[in-house]
């Protein structure tokens, strides 16, 4: 095995070689793969998890763009499925910060570009990735497994993204970037896992196609709504609530249990960190969680020009904000 992998490694340094490259504003260089680009640390992780991962009929993969609310669906998603394993009161959340709970196949479990033993994990299994669609193991588009795709108000979450980079900078007493500089990438489509537009819309016409394959949810929905989406992302993996769960209140516990509030507060997510290839602090995970945040930040002009994109490459398809 040890041969072989030396072997993958060499050649998938290759490969990454061969790549158009750029040099970011947030992390020091990009690869153009697959018309995405992604940050060059994570490609190799990429390419393992693509050759072999094996996925499993009941596996649930929670996909989404950073800073999208992929923390809060981590959470969500982790208490319906194991509702029957763990109540409020013991509930993992309350000790593990959600990226903990529910790993990354290309910043965690392929993280260190080992083949990792996946197949003790109790099912169903849950994963996350903010690998866009098309670049997704044929396995896991061919298999059963369910995909939970959670998207955003680019104009919130340009701003969350910036808000995020920028912490991680200061923390490590690295020179910042200005909002104008990120906003940039970002509509360029060279933001790491970008184009936003194509990744939303390789989630979104799945869903539309195969909506037992692909259940899309929005940020702003979930805000707006908890339960309902909670009670649509349980059906959607094949676990309905019961009456009886309804009626004792156990999805208002959850939508409680997942708030921001709660688990801001919460003493792991205050001090302790995730390894996601780099380190993050788990506090910076959790910021303001409102919707429309970006009047606050960004200028008319720059309003105009995201929406404009959004009319472009999003609206045709029925995909609005
Ligand atoms: P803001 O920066 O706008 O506050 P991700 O989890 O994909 O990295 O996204 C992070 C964004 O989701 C941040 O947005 C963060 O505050 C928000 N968020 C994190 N946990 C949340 C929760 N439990 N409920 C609502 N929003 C949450």
């Amino acid at each position: 095995i040890a041969v072989t992998e030396e072997h993958d490694r060499k050649e998938i340094d290759e490969l990454i070689a061969s790549l158009p490259q750029r040099k970011g504003s947030v992390r020091p260089f990009q690869c153009l793969y697959q018309n995405f680009w992604f940050p060059i640390f994570v490609l190799p992780n990429v390419i393992t998890f693509q050759r072999h991962f094996e996925a499993k009929h009941k596996d649930i993969v929670l996909a989404s763009q950073p800073k999208s609310g992929t923390t809060w669906l981590k959470a969500l998603v982790f208490s319906v499925v194991n509702r029957s394993r763990f109540g409020i009161s013991d509930t993992p959340l309350l000790t593990s910060n959600p990226h903990d709970l529910v790993p990354f196949f290309e910043f965690q479990l392929y993280g260190s570009k080992l083949r990792p033993n996946l197949d003790g994990l109790g099912e169903p299994r849950l994963f996350a990735t903010h690998i866009p669609y098309p670049s997704l193991p044929e396995c896991i588009k061919r298999s059963d497994c369910r995909i939970i795709y959670i998207c955003r108000n680019p104009l919130d979450t340009v701003v969350s993204s910036w808000h995020f980079f920028l912490q991680k900078a200061q923390l490590e007493e690295q020179p910042g970037w200005s909002l104008e500089e990120h906003f940039e990438t970002y509509c360029q489509g060279t933001i790491s896992f970008g184009p936003f537009w194509d990744h939303m819309m390789g989630y979104w016409k799945v869903s539309l196609e195969w909506p037992s394959k692909v259940l899309f949810l929005k940020y702003e929905d979930l805000k707006e709504d908890t339960i309902v989406h909670l009670k649509r992302v349980a059906e959607f993996v094949g676990l309905p609530f019961t009456e009886e769960e309804e009626e004792a209140g156990g999805i208002e516990e959850i939508a409680k249990m997942c708030s921001l509030k709660t688990l801001k507060d919460l003493e792991v997510n205050k001090s302790g960190k995730v390894a996601l290839t780099i380190e993050f602090e788990n506090r910076s995970f959790f910021r303001k969680g409102e919707v429309g945040d970006w009047v606050n930040h960004l200028t008319p002009s720059m309003v105009d020009r995201l929406n404009s994109i959004i009319q472009e490459k999003m609206s045709p398809f029925g995909l609005e904000f």
